[in-house]
């Protein structure tokens, strides 16, 4: 075994952050092990939907990750176990094949990423978090605890698709105070900043932070909620091309789309939905879950509105006209606490538009972090000055691919891997993940702004 040369104990006084790292890797595993306790091995090794893996490969995988990048790069330490990289390589199999793949049982995949993480815990102790760029202000570590969480909420969609008894169980969000929102704010024209170079555990496609300009534009006060969505479907949106793009028609006819993912209407015309196993009337309150790109398209056209672009939301979240700077947060630079955002897990759904005044932004936007990933109409870009980092298939592999972004996180976003810069992407065509939408429009060159 290699020795690690950098540093054996603490000469560079950064024990607050080996502790905080040390947390932040516990929190993690606390919550893939709850995901994966919560249903059977039997469950576990099985294909839920063919758009996703085993939840037991999400388990392995990730300690497949955090084995390459901590153990062997940042460790310098032999291999856990070389002859399963393969297995857990998102590049080589496509979800669709990897049930059929011999992979680790439950047992064996709860063992590996509890000897990978001893070892962890070990190399964090002995590593120098400084004078390298991949342990920078631990960022490798923190690179590893955003990854996990990325795939906890993966397997957090896995459970929403499974069938069966419910598994989940979280309190219902707090009623929304009742609050008298304009349904639009006004965001003026001009720069801002966006993206980030000083953010700690950003990923590369947040930075490098640059200026950035857009045109005056109204945006949604909150995410567009289930009542309504419900509009759109009885003024027949789904049956009028004129409102859905040409490919978004297309694969509304394909696919058959009539409502969101996982909703069903009863002989009285009432809407249901099931929710990680439980069937109850949709909430008409709450931001709108499970459509495509393609919907949220057709539903701003019929409303006389648009998508904001990536640029647009991250205006609305982090501009702070008063001092001209853009904040982490839309509340401003704190992390994250349970009065700001529904993030985390917490909830098992997103809360009703309004409920949280204490996250909204300088400009009165509500709900840009946590309860639903909204979509925007911008495809997957890098920054000026984009440059790879760690590796090129976190981001730049993607570049330029049939993807669309999605800002702010939702219900199931860990905080850790969710900020006013941070970027998500999928395809257009895409509704198991915990996706809605807000609907802008340019502004009236006359309005002021
Ligand atoms: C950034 C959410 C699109 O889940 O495919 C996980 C994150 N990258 N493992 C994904 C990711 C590698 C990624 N997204
Ligand atoms: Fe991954």
């Amino acid at each position: 075994m290699t020795v690690p040369t950098d540093s054996i104990g603490d000469p560079l006084g950064d024990d607050a952050l080996r502790t905080h790292l040390a947390a932040e890797l516990q929190r993690t595993r606390a919550r893939s092990a709850a995901l994966t306790e919560a249903v059977d091995d039997g469950e576990l090794v099985r294909q839920h939907s063919p758009m996703m893996s085993p939840l037991v490969w999400d388990l392995a995988h990730v300690g497949n990750q955090e084995e390459l990048w901590l153990v062997r790069d940042v460790g310098g330490r032999d291999p856990v176990r070389q002859d399963i990289d393969h297995l857990y390589d998102a590049f080589r199999f496509p979800r669709a094949d990897r049930p059929a793949l011999p992979l680790l049982n439950p047992a064996e995949a709860r063992d590996y990423v509890g000897q990978v993480r001893d070892k962890v815990l070990d190399v964090l102790e002995r590593t120098a978090l400084s004078g390298r760029r991949l342990v920078d202000g631990g960022f490798a570590f923190g690179m590893i605890v955003q990854h996990e969480q990325q795939h906890d909420e993966t397997m957090l969609a896995t459970h929403q698709l499974r069938d069966g008894a419910p598994a989940l169980h979280a309190p219902a969000p707090d009623s929304a105070p009742s609050l008298d929102l304009p349904s639009q704010v006004l965001i003026p024209s001009g720069e801002f900043t966006m993206g980030t170079s000083t953010e700690p555990w950003a990923l590369d496609n947040e930075r490098p932070a640059h200026t950035a300009r857009t045109g005056g534009y109204w945006l949604d006060t909150t995410p567009v909620t289930n009542a309504d969505y419900q509009r759109f479907i009885e003024a027949g949106g789904y049956d009028d091309p004129r409102w859905w793009s040409e490919r978004g028609w297309g694969y509304r006819c394909e696919a058959g789309l009539t409502a969101p993912q996982f909703w069903r209407r009863d002989s009285n015309g009432s809407w249901w939905r099931t929710r990680f196993g439980f069937t109850e009337p949709v909430s008409g309150g709450e931001p709108v879950v499970h459509v495509c790109c393609y919907e949220a398209q057709a539903y701003a056209a019929w409303a006389g509105m648009r998508l904001p672009t990536e640029t647009e939301w991250e205006k609305a979240a982090r501009f702070d006209p008063a001092t001209g700077r853009s904040r982490r947060y839309p509340w401003g630079d704190e992390d994250p606490e349970e009065a700001h955002a529904n993030l985390g897990q917490r909830h098992l759904q997103p809360a009703v538009a309004g409920s949280y005044p204490d996250g909204a932004s300088p400009l009165g936007v509500h709900q840009l972090i946590g309860d639903v990933w909204e979509w925007t109409s911008s495809g997957f870009a890098g920054y000026p000055g984009f440059a790879a980092f760690p590796y090129p298939e976190y981001s730049e592999v993607f570049l330029g691919g049939d993807y669309r972004m999605l800002r702010g996180g939702s219900f199931g976003t860990d905080q850790s891997a969710c900020r006013g810069t941070f970027r998500n992407w999928d395809h257009p065509v895409r509704r198991q993940i915990f996706a809605g939408f807000r609907c802008a429009r340019d502004a009236d060159p006359a309005e002021p702004g």
